[in-house]
């Protein structure tokens, strides 16, 4: 339409412009629904033919004018309100007043929200899509490192020594429910509210299940007040989406810290460098990974504040909610990927994480629970293992007095020195505690064993546990977890291919 012109088809004359055009319109955001808006046309008008609302002579016209407007693309649309009108515009200026037809029996309104999850549907699996190869990254690099002892933390303080495989795997777990969670809301957005029309449904003969059918919905919204207001799916989408951008959030930041600590070299593909520190390596990516937790935060922040108090049915407010989703979706699946390039290529440092696994004393648990599986009670075996940490922290000369953490006693490398002193210490607190030599309770070779990182590591092979075994048994119950979740997203896929197909077959039958 040209410039200047009254509108579209929706406004006509009485609505024509003014000052508040531009604000009205939602022409450019809906270029993402374009499609969406074709396939929906093309579904609304085989099922009036089918029905007889619509003869089958205007619906070939109707359908080869859509083909047409497909070819244009959205940049060749008239003006118009939204994608809806502009269409139904393009459409009406091939075939003449007949082509006002394809808007028997339905409103922008269920339109809309119909074009919204048919996108959405596409959005949706692709973010399962890249959820799955970052799970494969992190898996493969965890079999890689089934034996890389680290050192494990909480409150960021060093705790329990762990594998690189164990972390790697925790990470996959925590992905394996983001997938779930995303192929749920798929679940839900995967119904069809075309039909509700503007929300009170119509008096025409219309089938509300042939046109889900032909655009490949699972079933029906039924409640056409619903099918025409609700945003629920949206915010759920988005939801799965910010969830999952948190798990990567906590991904990104340890590898942040542990590239600090010289743990992991990230490969120069994900880092950045300095405009004036010449020698500076950055885990930049990282941290945008990171940073993307906020933007999907603001996401569902936005659809729930849009989307709070609003009254039944439709309401405008609700053109406002779904760009939200949109960017929260474009962002959180970039960073997946990167995310998952960042963790193939990353080096884990095996010296250095040998090193310092045992900083902290992060095996006293572990010697307790020698002590407790040798009778002691644990909470009487926790106290003389904490009396041993002070006595070491002692023996090694720091302040003299109690130094606040087990850090201290490690010099600045983090290294815990393997010289004997832990020993003597858990002897000293042996006498002190129980009243008694240590080895009454237990042999010193089991001890050292203990205090050393690898077999400290080794030693906890409870289900789930750090030991190479029980992650072997974890890496085998991801991968098959992994491979149905592929097969998932692969028949979804697959069934909105056929019903692209089937809805193109249709549409032949009439041009
Ligand atoms: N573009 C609108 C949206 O995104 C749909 C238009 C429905 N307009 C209306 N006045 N009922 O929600």
């Amino acid at each position: 339409m040209a410039e200047g012109d009254s509108g579209d088809v929706v406004r006509r004359d009485r609505f024509s412009g003014g000052p508040a055009r531009e604000f009205l319109s939602s022409l450019d955001a809906d270029r993402r629904i374009f499609d969406a808006d074709l396939a929906v046309g093309r579904a609304h008008v085989v099922m009036l033919a089918e029905q007889g609302i619509v003869g089958d002579g205007t619906a070939g016209e109707i359908l080869a004018a859509l083909d047409d407007v497909e070819a244009g693309g959205h940049g060749a649309l008239p003006e118009g309100e939204d994608v809806h009108a502009a269409i139904e515009t393009a459409v009406i200026d091939r075939v003449g007043e007949d082509g006002g037809k394809m808007h028997t029996a339905r409103s922008r309104n269920d339109e809309v929200a119909t074009c919204i999850r048919y996108r959405l549907r596409e959005d949706v699996l692709d973010a399962a899509a890249a959820t799955l190869g970052f799970r494969e990254a992190l898996l493969s690099a965890a079999e890689a490192h089934t034996e890389t002892v680290m050192p494990g933390f909480t409150h960021l303080q060093p705790a329990q020594p762990t594998t690189v495989a164990h972390w790697l795997c925790s990470y996959e777990s925590a992905v394996a429910r983001d997938t779930e969670r995303l192929l749920d809301a798929y679940d839900r957005a995967n119904r069809s509210p075309l039909g509700a029309a503007a929300f009170a449904g119509t008096p025409f003969d219309v089938d509300r299940e042939r046109t889900a059918e032909l655009l490949g919905f699972e079933s029906v919204v039924e409640n056409s007040m619903d099918a025409s207001s609700t945003r629920d799916f949206l915010l759920e989408a988005t939801s799965a989406l910010a969830n999952l951008a948190t798990t990567l959030s906590g991904l990104a930041e340890d590898l942040v810290v542990f590239a600090n600590k010289g743990y992991v070299d990230l490969s120069d593909d994900y880092s950045s460098t300095s405009s004036i520190m010449p020698q500076k390596k950055n885990p930049d990516t990282l941290e945008l990974v990171r940073a993307t937790a906020g933007d999907a935060a603001s996401g569902v922040n936005g659809l729930l504040t849009t989307l709070k108090g609003l009254p039944r049915a439709y309401n405008r407010d609700l053109q406002r909610a779904t760009p939200h989703a949109w960017e929260t979706v474009d962002a959180v699946v970039e960073a997946v990927d990167v995310a998952a390039g960042a963790v193939a290529t990353a080096d884990w440092n095996g010296d250095t994480l040998a090193a310092v696994a045992g900083e902290g004393f992060s095996t006293a648990t572990g010697v307790a629970d020698l002590l407790a599986m040798h009778g002691l009670p644990f909470r009487t075996a926790h106290e003389m293992v904490a009396v041993a940490a002070e006595r070491a922290e002692q023996r090694r000369g720091r302040s003299g007095t109690s130094p606040p953490s087990g850090d201290a006693a490690e010099g600045s490398s983090g290294q815990r020195p393997r010289d004997g002193t832990d020993y003597e210490a858990l002897g000293a607190a042996a006498h002190e505690v129980l009243g008694g030599p240590l080895d009454e309770y237990v042999d010193r070779a089991d001890v050292e064993a203990a205090l050393d990182p690898a077999e400290s590591a080794a030693s906890r092979d409870s289900a789930g546990g750090p030991a190479a075994d029980a992650v072997a048994d974890a890496l085998a119950d991801a991968e098959r977890g992994l491979d149905a979740d592929a097969d998932a997203v692969d028949a979804e896929r697959s069934a909105l291919a056929d019903a692209a197909d089937a809805r193109r077959t249709e549409v032949t039958e009439y041009v």
